[in-house]
């Protein structure tokens, strides 16, 4: 589908190993003793401009720690991590995030918390606090809100919602401004961690469908973490199942979460994106989603790594 277009998140050679802090132990004598878990060794993966990426994969396979890899708040124990080329270094605008709960600051109204990215990118939290009543300041909040409001249109709120603080919002709506509060910065790639997690059916289904036109639209570069395999292969064009039920020739070898599943969905599913909703009910989805639910969350069915299934163009084979 598009070999030509521009690699925005690469990860190469990724280990992450947790060390916890050391605790007394009084085998063979008191001493302390460190516990580590190794979550990923040897993780590579790429991914392009205008894909959107459905992450699923048990709990505790190492989903969130993904996320703080490509977001910039963790740094891998070895290998690099790039946005856009360039190491990530720090939390930065290139990446926008959404959360289940808790993406907007209950304090302040919708179109200043869609307002603050930009606010706070041209002045800096110091010159926030400082120079908050000078011209220039004033000039550029006034800016960042007008941008907030003509944004407030295109995520389906109306002008008077701006003025609202999110609780009283319904969750969808907060969700369709904590969407806008992360496009605002016309970040490289939109991290989704569970985002409609939270709502009930019908407003999930709405904003499942919103989020497919917003993507479209925009040309976003999405990745989205689920639980849901229905919500994955609805909306993604590439799945990738992330999984620790997996096995490898010697016990040794068998160490962490693997992407055992990367999947273009969109050739999968008959070529276009976005799909229909009736898509679900055809039987080549029902396959799908059986093949990808045993192969990454049974934990009684463990794929060799040579039997992974990694038709997309941009997987790296399993080593
Ligand atoms: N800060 C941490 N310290 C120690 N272990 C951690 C830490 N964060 C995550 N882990 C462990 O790493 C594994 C992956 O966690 P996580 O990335 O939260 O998985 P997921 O989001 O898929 O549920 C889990 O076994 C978890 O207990
Ligand atoms: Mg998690």
């Amino acid at each position: 589908m598009n070999e030509d277009r521009n690699i925005v998140v690469e990860m190469e050679g990724i280990e992450v190993t947790y060390t916890s802090k050391p605790t007394l132990t009084f085998k063979g004598g008191p001493r302390f003793e460190r516990k580590s878990v190794t979550v990923f060794r040897d993780l590579d993966l790429k991914i392009r401009e205008g894909e959107f990426t459905t992450i699923v994969g048990p709990s505790g396979c190492g989903k969130s720690t993904l996320f703080r890899l490509i977001l910039g708040s963790q740094f891998p124990t070895a290998g690099k991590v790039l946005i856009d080329s360039e190491p990530v270094e720090n939390v930065t605008p290139k990446t926008g995030i959404v959360y289940q709960r808790y993406s907007l600051f209950p304090h302040l109204t919708v179109a200043n918390n869609i307002a603050l990215g930009p606010l706070l990118q041209q002045t800096g939290p110091l010159e926030s606090l400082f120079r908050s009543i000078g011209p220039r300041y004033r000039r550029i909040f006034q800016e960042a809100r007008e941008e907030a409001f003509a944004l407030l249109k295109n995520v389906g709120l109306e002008e008077a919602d701006g003025n609202k603080f999110p609780h009283e919002l319904s969750g969808g709506m907060r969700q369709r401004v904590a969407i806008a509060q992360a496009t605002i910065m016309k970040p490289k790639v939109l991290l989704m961690d569970e985002p409609f997690g939270a709502l009930d059916h019908s407003t999930r289904e709405d904003m499942q469908l919103f989020i497919l036109e917003q993507a479209k639209k925009n040309n976003l570069t999405v990745v989205f973490v689920t639980h849901d395999l229905d919500e994955a292969l609805f909306l993604g064009t590439r799945i990738i199942g992330l999984s620790q039920y997996w096995k490898a020739d010697s016990a040794s070898d068998q160490i962490g979460a693997r992407i055992v599943t990367d999947r273009d969905v969109t050739t999968a599913l008959g070529g276009t994106h976005p799909r229909p909703t009736s898509v679900v009910d055809a039987p080549t989805f029902r396959e799908l989603r059986h093949k990808v639910h045993e192969d990454v969350l049974d934990p009684k069915h463990r794929q060799h790594i040579a039997a992974f299934d990694h038709d997309h163009t941009d997987s790296t084979s399993p080593k």
